[in-house]
């Protein structure tokens, strides 16, 4: 098979390197891929924007030029300016949900409104297209309240308001302009209390096949707190989602959610991510939905996926997903991202990364992320350069081996959180 990979990341240098573990895979093109993907063999990187809907036609004529049995979308952002339908319609095998599927995270009003038609259990939410409005709900209602930029911001639209003049801060923000149009619309939400989990599950419309369970640290700072990141590390499984409660969020969140797209005329065929708050009572409420593998969740889950990730995922693009089964290794893995001084703010880039290998050797597998090649050595591009990841018998022994790694890897202002997996092991801190 030949595979296009969509995407820049550590989630897309993760699903590369785990399709070409495969016999069945060939060749991996990755548009337009990292400084990781570039080092792959048997893969290579074709630079073009995967963010301006007029490459989308170009991206279609490589593939049909040369023969691709399937093309994988990583980001939400493609997703939501319609790659998949520009695709489709030159008949390639798309990984990945039509623009109207992707509203599912590129409008999370219209996925409340989804929630709320399909009975699922979800924070009570209010939405506002006028401040002065807004304003008024915000000052007779509770606090902690969170507000939330409608459409996609980069992970920067929420925020979390733990007093009024917070969640008025946040609403001058929105309707300023500060999210561009991804912010005249303001989703005001109910602040839900509990432990945070991910479960990302294949969907080809009709069936769903949720992989196991992860857990992500979604602030900068230890004990989780600081600026919310795109994610810090993550692990699978988490113990957190015991079988009792994944059947009930099958039964309550991902069946309900496929079900309702359908008897929209969506059917939708990729990854369903729902970020679910587990309350202190025990039940699963949605936080959102994402309509991508999440990252680095996926960094997590991947090492311990047993079947072909090709078979699946070409499966899930063509319908066929009722006859998959998913098998897992035995085990825990661990993932953590080694980020820029600076991250999530402002950082310096073009720092050499050593130690890359001599982590490897020592049993870890090393994703990039923000990495570019100068002069075939990798540097560090982006704010999460690497995710260091390890698979153990158990979460302390994959941890353990994850940060020893870590200790073997260099680039200048490395910063990683020292606790990660902090529910799950048993020593919290080296
Ligand atoms: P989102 O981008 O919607 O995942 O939100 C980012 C983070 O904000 C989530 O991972 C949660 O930690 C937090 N968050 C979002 N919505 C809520 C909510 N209704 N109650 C409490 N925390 C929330
Ligand atoms: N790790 C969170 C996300 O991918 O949205």
């Amino acid at each position: 098979m030949k595979i296009i990979v969509i995407g820049s990341g550590g989630r897309e240098h993760a699903i590369a390197k785990t399709l070409l573990q495969s016999s069945q895979v060939q060749h991996v093109i990755c548009i337009p891929g990292n400084g990781g993907t570039a080092r792959l063999k048997r893969c290579e990187n074709l630079p073009l924007n995967i963010d301006q809907v007029d490459q989308f036609e170009a991206i279609a004529e490589y593939a049909k030029t040369h023969a691709i049995d399937l093309i994988i979308i990583g980001p939400e952002a493609p997703l939501a300016l319609g790659i998949t339908d520009v695709l489709q319609r030159h008949n390639l095998t798309v990984f990945g949900p039509s623009q109207a599927g992707a509203q599912i995270e590129a409008s999370k009003a219209w996925a409340k409104a989804l929630m709320s038609e399909a009975s699922i259990p979800t924070a009570a939410c209010a939405v506002f297209t006028d401040e002065p409005a807004a304003r008024a709900y915000v000052q007779s209602g509770k606090i902690p309240i969170v507000i939330k930029a409608d459409g996609l911001a980069s992970g920067k639209g929420v925020t979390v308001a733990m007093t009024l003049a917070e969640a008025e801060e946040a609403l001058s923000e929105a309707f300023s302009g500060k999210f561009g149009a991804a912010g005249q619309t303001v989703v005001i939400e109910e602040y839900l209390t509990g432990q945070e989990a991910s479960i990302l599950a294949l969907t080809d419309g009709e069936t769903i096949r949720p992989l196991i369970s992860a857990q992500d640290h979604k602030r900068i700072g230890e004990g989780d707190t600081g600026p919310n990141t795109g994610g810090m590390g993550a692990y699978a499984p988490a113990p957190l989602v015991t079988p009792e409660l994944s059947d009930r969020i099958n039964q309550e969140i991902l069946i309900p959610t496929i079900k309702t797209l359908k008897k929209r005329g969506i059917t939708y065929r990729g990854v369903l991510y729902a970020g679910l708050m587990i309350t202190p009572e025990g039940d699963p409420k949605v936080i959102e939905f994402n309509c991508r593998f999440g990252d680095p969740e996926i960094q997590a889950i991947l090492p311990l996926l047993e079947t072909p990730l090709e078979t699946l995922l070409l499966a899930t693009a063509k319908g066929e997903l009722a006859q998959q089964e998913i098998t897992w290794k035995p085990g825990a893995c661990a993932c953590v991202v080694a980020a820029s001084e600076g991250y999530p703010g402002d950082f310096a880039k073009g720092f050499p990364i050593t130690g890359i290998e001599l982590a490897e050797a020592q049993g870890a597998i090393v994703f990039e992320a923000g990495t570019s090649l100068k002069d075939n050595h990798p540097v560090t591009s982006g704010g999460r350069v690497l995710g260091v990841t390890a698979v153990g018998a158990t979460h302390d022994l994959a941890f353990e081996k994850v940060y020893q790694a870590i200790a073997s890897i260099h680039f200048q202002g490395i910063y990683t959180r020292r606790d990660i997996g902090h529910r799950v092991r048993q020593k919290p801190k080296e």
